[in-house]
């Protein structure tokens, strides 16, 4: 068991879609699947003015969301808490990450910090929806008004979550998404910007496709667009979401009433609708972390540890401490979720986890 399954649709359903592409002989440069996606997905988020580019993959995302933005130097204050290409994408783009750290209840960004680590360099916020659950979205608009910096959210794992009845993929300058495999909406390989002004929209309309027009070579671009084959699977997919977010909903509240309070979680903020994209647990100690893996493990089970380490201990960065997201990155674990878990493999998960706690209390 494995910390999560990919959701296949059933392969008639994908295989509609891939009739339609044989038909059309079309498969990339933006063909006529990726713009249903891309429509269907803006309703089915209930974003509104905001523009919807579907990508490659969430990496490819994030740097161009820097680049639509013209933050190609200076410092990005981010998270030390997330996948590594949250801080790839800035380093990529040649702009120093600078890491604040984040909330000890819900492993967001610590907003009541980033004005303390405020340079003359700083250019742009870049946070993370930690596992579906909310930034301080206010307070992070407020800086950003007050000293003239962009937004940008890596919403790798927000699709559906909604604050105040409010896409969470709606704030900000520039949000973003993956539709990896692993995601709870996927597309195998893929992911998108949700931009919120025109201008910067057509600028991105223009750099994930090599920055020209026809034979106008306009501005410097990339080679970020997705398939009809990707798309093919989104559409397959896409209206599987309601029953994978509730499947997934009955498997979180299992593990609830199982592990009880043993076992700190990541508080659910008011107003937050959650995507139950994951099932992240901190254990105690690292220790106590290291030894149920390998019980799991032995009974082929396999949690991972997202995220670890802490991104400011990277080896090929120097950043200062932050010493929260140290001390949950060390213990941190997502344990299986998926739409396709039964009761009885929750039951196993849980029986190992708390067959330790009791040892450890004897
Ligand atoms: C928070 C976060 N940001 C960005 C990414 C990168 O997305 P992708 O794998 O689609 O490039 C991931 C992938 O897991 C992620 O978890």
């Amino acid at each position: 068991m494995f910390v999560t399954s990919s959701f296949l649709p059933p392969l008639q359903e994908y295989v509609q879609y891939l009739e339609k592409i044989y038909l059309s002989g079309i498969l990339t440069n933006q063909g006529s699947l990726v713009m249903e996606l891309q429509e269907k997905l803006h309703q089915f988020l209930g974003l509104s003015t905001e523009t919807f580019h579907c990508l490659a993959n969430g990496t490819l995302a994030l740097q161009l969301a820097l680049s639509a933005l013209d933050i190609n130097d200076g410092e990005v204050i981010t998270t030390p808490f997330s996948y590594v290409a949250t801080v790839s994408s800035i380093l990529w783009q040649r702009c120093t990450p600078v890491f604040v750290d984040i909330e000890a209840d819900n492993f967001t960004i610590d907003a009541s910090k980033i004005e303390a680590a405020l340079t003359p360099l700083t250019k742009a916020i870049m946070a993370v929806h930690v596992f579906g659950h909310a930034c301080n979205v206010d307070e992070i608009q407020r800086i950003a008004a007050k000293y003239n910096l962009k937004v940008i959210y890596d919403g790798a794992h927000a699709f559906a979550s909604k604050l105040n009845g409010k896409s969470l993929l709606a704030y900000g300058d520039i949000s973003t998404l993956s539709f990896h495999a692993t995601k709870l909406f996927h597309t195998v390989e893929g992911g998108a910007c949700i931009v919120k002004d025109k201008t910067i929209s057509d600028k991105l309309e223009l750099q994930k496709r090599f920055g020209h027009d026809g034979d106008d070579h306009i501005m410097l671009g990339i080679n970020a667009k997705t398939s009809e084959f990707h798309a093919a699977m989104g559409l397959a997919n896409l209206p599987h979401v309601p029953d994978i977010i509730a499947a997934r909903k009955k498997v979180i509240e299992q593990y609830d009433s199982l592990l009880g309070q043993k076992i700190m979680r990541p508080k659910q903020q008011p107003g937050l609708e959650y995507n139950y994209a994951y099932y992240p647990v901190v254990f105690q100690s690292e220790k106590d972390l290291l030894r149920i893996f390998k019980a799991l493990n032995n009974a082929d089970i396999y949690p991972r540890r997202y995220f670890y380490p802490s991104l400011n201990k990277l080896p090929y960065l120097t950043g200062a401490a932050c010493p929260v997201s140290e001390d949950i990155a060390g213990r941190i674990a997502c344990l299986p979720l998926s739409s396709y878990l039964e009761e009885d493999d929750v039951e196993r998960v849980c029986k190992i986890v708390l067959e330790h706690y009791r040892n450890r209390s004897c």
